[in-house]
């Protein structure tokens, strides 16, 4: 079943609106058109209570408020640019340095900060945007929409551009897991599909050197809890991990999967993209989330499925350059299910 009702407590926001598809099970999923953003995604946990597996906010004015990309979908690039430019077809192209003297997720209005159309259409969800030629810095006028629906028992995110110029793109979403539902999530137990990560310099830009996780504080070849190493010097720059893992694999390939053992819910990914983005919420402080609820330090973990950062400046690595009038497509699953019955209980 699908409803739609209003997200909002101040009247200026009355665009803002909530959809929201149950399933008879219990389990649901709501979306905003602001932002694009996945609010709630919920399923019974292993003792059968329905339990909302991400950090969100009770109405649209949190999402406006936020700074942390809670769920919103980012873009047209995820991650960071180097100095806010690239160089595409021998023109420099200046961007929106939000990062200090970096581009991150999109710029100062990325995709996270608008109002969308949006169509529903048995279970799915889709919503559309033009972003104009020039927006916050990018060559081309590009139409994009972001379909939600979901797949037997798993949430299908699928991500479609065209654009009238060759041009960067990049989209992500940018949701933070948490599998009890509250408190935090180092004892999750998380598995990464490559056992390689770009290499950064203090700023979080890749050097382009590719490294080796194993034994390290970057290993999650096996299961093992996200927060066993956070205090390693290797992630003191960044306070935990914020770190881009290079997926083996191709088309369509397992990414990761994060388990808690206490909920007993798994989340597996899958995805088209080279690599994922693993940030462990290291940087979230006193944000008032969802039912009363706190966001401190590694409240979520949220597992951003895309190309690698700072491609369009790094030509070795895997492109997202998108050419003009060539339609794009790229999609991830999240599969939510018990580790008790590895057959999924998610959604039905
Ligand atoms: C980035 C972090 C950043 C965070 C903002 C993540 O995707 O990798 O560096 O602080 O988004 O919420």
């Amino acid at each position: 079943m699908i409803t739609t009702e209003n997200f909002w407590q101040n009247s200026e926001n009355e665009k803002a609106k909530l959809i929201k598809i149950s399933f008879e099970n219990g389990a649901y999923a709501s979306f905003t058109n602001y932002g694009a953003a996945l609010v709630a995604l919920a399923v019974p946990d292993k003792y059968d209570v329905i339990t909302d597996v991400v950090l969100g906010f009770d109405s649209v004015e949190g999402y406006i408020a936020q700074d942390a990309y809670i769920g919103a979908v980012v873009g047209r690039c995820a991650n960071r640019i180097e100095n806010a430019s690239f160089t595409l077809n021998e023109k420099t192209y200046k961007l929106y340095a939000n990062d200090g003297a970096n581009h991150l997720h999109g710029g100062k209005k990325g995709f996270d900060k608008y109002y969308y159309d949006y169509e529903i259409k048995d279970e799915a969800v889709s919503f559309y945007r033009v972003s104009p030629d020039g927006e916050e810095g990018y060559p081309g006028k590009l139409e994009y929409k972001i379909t939600y629906g979901f797949n037997g028992s798993a949430l299908m995110i699928t991500y479609e551009g065209v654009c009238d110029k060759d041009t960067y793109f990049n989209p992500s979403m940018h949701a933070y897991f948490n599998l009890n539902g509250c408190g935090d999530i180092k004892k999750h137990l998380l598995k990464i599909y490559g056992e390689e990560v770009t290499k950064t310099r203090s700023d979080n830009i890749p050097t382009g050197k590719i490294i080796k996780t194993v034994n390290t504080a970057f290993d999650f070849i096996n299961f093992t809890p996200v927060g066993e190493r956070l205090t390693d010097k290797a992630l003191a720059s960044t306070k935990g991990y914020d770190h881009n893992y290079v997926l083996r694999g191709e088309k369509f390939h397992s990414a990761a999967e994060l388990v808690s053992e206490k909920s007993g819910i798994k989340l597996k990914i899958f995805t088209d993209m080279p690599g994922i983005q693993v940030y462990s919420g290291n940087y979230l402080s006193a944000l008032s989330g969802k039912r009363g609820s706190v966001y401190d330090a590694y409240a979520g973990i949220a597992l951003e499925t895309q190309f690698y950062p700072n491609t369009p400046n790094m030509p070795d690595f895997p492109q997202c350059l998108l050419k003009a009038d060539t339609p794009f497509k790229s999609a991830t699953l999240y599969k939510l299910s018990l580790i008790t019955q590895d057959s999924a209980k998610g959604f039905n």
